[in-house]
């Protein structure tokens, strides 16, 4: 909703439900219904649009999570070949990088060793292998955790204030603001032919999970959290900061919120 928003008029929207989910969709902008894991895919009026930019997430917990990112990311995908995309945008996540310490970039060969990152791993590749295949340019945009309007960063906590929380929280936080993933997708579906490939979409702001929600909880007047595990006050962090180098470079994204630290 969000990135329709920013593109304006002339862009469709396709969701599952084909709703606009507060009220009327804004002016000049389509609704289609798409259900990526329909035995039959309707792509009615998506024949006619110039560009393609996918964003899907199941919403449900109970959701077969490949049959929809990596299997209706492929038949989306080939059931449009010839529609004559002059792009392909996909938004994955940077729970696709390996649970690594230290600075990761784009060029990481390592994979994750969840399904959950596996999944997002698979459908990277179709993404990338169909824009080969097709010679169409294609980029993925790794999202960091979203927050925002409707998303605020004290949600987890807020689920769970009575029993302590995972871990230790002593692992770099990668977050990326909606209006700034919002920024990169722009980016990505405006930019020159020649650029592609993986991205990574986060904020420069890698303040620990742990330090955060300390904050937020200050912040809010509510009492200090509890973890189940303490750290020593001196304690490195321990954990993946993915880097937005190429995000900045090669998209050209200037972040209105390269922090999150003092951020509901
Ligand atoms: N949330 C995060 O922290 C986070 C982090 C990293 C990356 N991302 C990525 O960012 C993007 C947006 O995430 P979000 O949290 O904003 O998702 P969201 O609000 O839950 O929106 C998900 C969209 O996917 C559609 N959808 C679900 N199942 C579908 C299906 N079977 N066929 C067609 N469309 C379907 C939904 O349509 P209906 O509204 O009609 O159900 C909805 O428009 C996703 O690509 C997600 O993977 C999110």
């Amino acid at each position: 909703m969000a990135l329709a928003r920013a593109l304006g008029p002339g862009t469709l929207v396709a969701t599952r439900s084909g709703q606009w989910r507060e009220g009327a969709p804004p002016s000049g902008v389509h609704m289609h219904a798409l259900d990526l894991t329909a035995s039959t895919l309707d792509l009615g009026p998506l024949r006619d649009c110039d560009a393609l930019h996918i964003a899907v997430a199941p919403g449900d917990r109970s959701a077969d999570r490949r049959a929809l990112y990596v299997e209706g990311t492929r038949r989306l995908l080939e059931q449009s070949a010839d529609f004559g995309w002059s792009r392909v945008v996909y938004i994955g996540s940077t729970s696709a990088l390996p649970a690594v310490d230290g600075w990761v970039g784009e060029d990481e060969a390592r994979r994750p060793d969840t399904e959950r990152g596996a999944v997002q791993r698979d459908a990277e590749d179709v993404v990338l292998a169909h824009g080969r295949r097709h010679g169409v340019p294609a980029t993925v945009l790794r999202l960091g955790g979203l927050y925002g309007p409707g998303r605020a960063l004290g949600r987890l906590y807020r689920k769970r204030r009575e029993g302590p929380l995972q871990g230790d929280g002593n692992m770099p936080t990668n977050l990326i603001h909606v209006d700034d993933a919002v920024q990169a997708c722009v980016a990505a579906l405006r930019a020159p032919a020649h650029v592609g490939g993986l991205i990574h979409v986060v904020d420069d702001d890698h303040t620990t999970r742990r330090a955060m929600y300390d904050a937020i909880a200050r912040a809010d007047g509510q009492p200090a959290l509890r973890w189940e595990r303490e750290i020593a006050p001196e304690a490195a962090p321990v954990g993946k900061r993915v880097s937005n180098l190429t995000m900045k470079t090669v998209l050209g994204v200037r972040l209105k919120h390269p922090t999150h630290r003092w951020r509901t």
